[in-house]
């Protein structure tokens, strides 16, 4: 098992870094990250683990409760809202950890089922999924209107 990463909860003198992993997952939150990230550290609904390698994070899973995911049957569920490693750390065994740690949240917080999802192409993380022992339930289209 990868022992050399030492898994956390994210802190607030992390945000320097944080910022830059997370805008590496998701280009488009830069806007979001102040809100995000306060409502994270105010330990509510959402929650973030880093993995920190020496002096340097190396990764992140964001786990929230929703009330309702596809494929559940209870309420509220955890949800793997973001899981990122960074490439060079790949494979051995950090994402699994963080996800490990995600779940631990959930459980505290009462939840029986995890869930998440990923973009169809994305076949690199279904697979992941599927080695954590997440299966797959359902394929959907997602749709937008301006109002
Ligand atoms: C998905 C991701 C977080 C996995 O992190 P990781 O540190 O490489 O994961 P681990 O090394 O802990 O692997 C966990 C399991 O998934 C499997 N796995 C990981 N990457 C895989 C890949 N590319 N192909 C097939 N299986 C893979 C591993 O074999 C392992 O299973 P095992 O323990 O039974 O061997 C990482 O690849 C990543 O950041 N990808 C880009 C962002 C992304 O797609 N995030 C998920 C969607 S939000």
């Amino acid at each position: 098992m990868e022992s050399t990463t030492n898994i956390r909860p994210l802190q607030t003198q992390d945000l320097p870094a944080y910022f830059r992993l997370r805008t590496a997952l998701w280009p488009d939150s830069v806007a979001c990250f102040e809100r995000e990230v306060s409502e994270i550290l105010n330990r509510g609904h959402l929650a973030s683990f880093v993995a920190q390698r020496e002096e340097e994070l190396v990764g992140f899973v964001e786990v929230s409760l929703r009330a309702y995911a596809e494929g559940c049957d209870s309420s509220p569920v955890g949800y793997l809202e973001g899981w990122y490693v960074a490439p060079a750390y790949r494979g051995v065994g950090i994402g699994r950890r963080l996800v490990e740690a995600a779940e631990d949240w959930a459980r505290a917080k009462g939840c029986t089922e995890m869930a998440s999802d990923t973009e169809l192409n994305n076949i690199q993380s279904q697979q992941a999924h599927i080695s954590l022992d997440y299966q797959e339930v359902e394929r959907i289209v997602c749709f937008r209107k301006s109002l």
